[in-house]
């Protein structure tokens, strides 16, 4: 699988697309990620809502009190996001060739990650940490490998795999076993994993 190109022209997606009928739309913020906040009693604090897409989840974190900084390979899916508040810093990244020279408390990749190549996995995590305070947390939800395998949409990733990658810098606090809940039905099977920056 790991040698399936899943490349998608993102800008395509948003300049031809309403944002609603995405099927990772999701309005509310992600359940997990109430949840794990809610826990931890966080109110506050810088987060990077990385792969924000249509932007809900970052102007949820917002409304939230957080201090939001979201960004997007698309520029279509930025300009829109940008229409919809003002509150939040939206600005073109790519995380593989990061501008960002801040750092964050917490970063938000929901759905980003299991669609870079596996090949520009180690680049993306080199990113990520940089971009991260010490003892950061980072919040990663993708498909896992319980969704079943069409050959087209995101990677599947196993718990193995974010094991095998993610160990060197963090610590895994957790990788629970959830769903996307979006536009798409059944929901499809996700991981949802809690790592801080080591
Ligand atoms: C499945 S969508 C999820 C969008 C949003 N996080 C949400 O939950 O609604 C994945 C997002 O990652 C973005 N993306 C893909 N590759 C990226 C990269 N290299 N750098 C930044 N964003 C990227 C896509 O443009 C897309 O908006």
């Amino acid at each position: 699988m790991d040698t399936v190109s899943r490349s998608r022209d993102w800008e395509e997606v948003y300049k031809n697309n309403k944002f609603d009928i995405l099927p990772w739309f999701r309005k509310k913020l992600d359940q997990d990620v109430v949840r794990e906040i809610k826990k931890r009693k966080m109110k506050s604090g810088a987060v990077l809502d990385l792969g924000t897409g249509p932007g809900t989840q970052a102007i949820e974190l917002s409304k939230l009190g957080f201090n939001v900084t979201a960004t997007d390979v698309s520029k279509s899916a930025i300009k829109e996001a940008k229409k919809l508040t003002k509150d939040i810093n939206f600005f073109v990244d790519d995380i593989l060739d990061t501008k960002i020279k801040n750092k964050f408390d917490l970063i938000l990749d929901r759905g980003c990650f299991h669609t870079i190549e596996p090949s520009d996995r180690k680049r993306y995590i080199n990113n990520i940490k940089m971009m991260l305070n010490k003892n950061g947390l980072l919040l990663l939800k993708c498909f896992s490998d319980s969704e079943p395998d069409t050959g087209t949409g995101p990677h599947r990733i196993s718990e193995s795999m974010l094991n095998d990658l993610f160990t060197k810098d963090f610590l895994i606090e957790k990788i629970n076993h959830t769903e996307f809940r979006g536009k798409r039905k059944p929901n499809p099977k996700a991981l949802f994993a809690v790592m801080r920056k080591k």
